[in-house]
């Protein structure tokens, strides 16, 4: 019997319909025994957010700062061969619970040694909180072996749109011109195939490889455009983060009037730069399409 621990979060549910699709309870093979576990923040994250709440985890997503989460759930018989970590990307970093989690003890002894895979359900922008979530998970020990990303695969403004109708008013289903907000049903419903690849790969004792044949499989779809645009607003992030933090103690006042300058500042390169920057990436793909091959594969991998 082979054991595998799903650890996730999630405010709407998004990555637990990911996660029962991936290991649809239908298909378990008999050699094969799932548990759930899922991570919650006290006091929970709002959910539909206000605006105000949505740029106040800013810092504290980019700067990986803890929250404090259900730590005694995690104090469990450490017997499983497999551990899949699901969660989402706040601000281009892992969201502050699957951070508060990687940096608990309990992580600690539930991750050391043993081989991880990684799910995401994102809007389009994964890869730098990827980077920070493979260095937690380096630092306690653990060791990724397969990483499957599920985005929303509308034009990236629309879905700018749909997910701040969804996650500030509450908004997911499709209206008008708009389409649904995240990931898309089929998307969810086709993710059968990556739990076959982590069966058959685990009887086999072969998950070294596993990462190769999710990604042969369709487990990461990288934007070359979209991804250079989100390495750049990695490196952005991290200066404006510590720059609101600067002082430590900021008086609540303070602290909403950097936030403000900040929003102002995002919906700035939002709408105003990244169409620009998405054209400029379209051309260089075209003109250095080995290297920008290279990139992907990369991080892909
Ligand atoms: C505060 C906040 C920031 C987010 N930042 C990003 C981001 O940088 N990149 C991205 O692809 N998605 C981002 N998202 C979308 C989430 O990754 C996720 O898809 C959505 O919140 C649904 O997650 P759920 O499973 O918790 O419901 C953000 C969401 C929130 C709430």
């Amino acid at each position: 019997m082979k054991k595998i621990l799903v650890i996730y979060y999630s405010q709407s549910g998004q990555i637990l319909d990911i996660c029962k699709s991936i290991f649809n309870e239908k298909e378990i093979p008999s050699e094969i025994e799932i548990t759930y576990k899922e991570i919650k923040a006290i006091p929970e994250y709002p959910f539909p957010w206000t605006a105000n709440e949505f740029f106040d985890v800013f810092p504290e997503s980019v700067g990986l700062k803890p929250c404090q989460i259900n730590n005694s759930d995690f104090n469990i018989n450490n017997d499983f061969d497999l551990i899949v970590l699901a969660g989402q990307v706040w601000y281009l970093s892992p969201s502050i619970p699957i951070t508060s989690f990687l940096k608990s003890e309990e992580a600690g002894k539930l991750l050391k040694d043993k081989p991880i895979v990684t799910v995401y359900g994102v809007r389009n922008m994964w890869v730098n909180a990827h980077s920070k979530t493979k260095n937690l998970i380096n630092e306690i020990g653990g060791k990724i072996v397969g990483n499957i990303v599920l985005s929303d695969k509308n034009n990236n403004l629309v879905s700018v749109i749909t997910i701040v109708r969804w996650l500030i008013n509450g908004q997911k289903e499709a209206k008008g011109i708009w389409p649904a907000a995240g990931v898309s049903k089929s998307d969810i419903e086709n993710t059968g195939k990556f739990g076959k690849i982590i069966y058959e790969k685990l009887i086999n004792n072969n998950l070294m490889n596993l990462q190769k044949s999710l990604v042969e499989n369709g487990a990461i779809e990288i934007d070359y455009a979209i991804m250079k645009t989100e390495l750049n607003g990695g490196r952005i992030f991290n200066i404006w983060y510590t720059k609101i933090l600067k002082e430590g103690n900021l008086t609540p006042k303070q602290r909403k009037r950097r936030l403000n300058i900040f929003k102002n500042y995002l919906y700035f390169v939002i709408f105003g730069v990244s169409p620009f920057a998405s054209l400029f990436f379209k051309i260089k793909k075209i003109i250095f399409n080995k290297s920008a091959k290279s990139e992907i594969k990369y991080y892909s991998s």
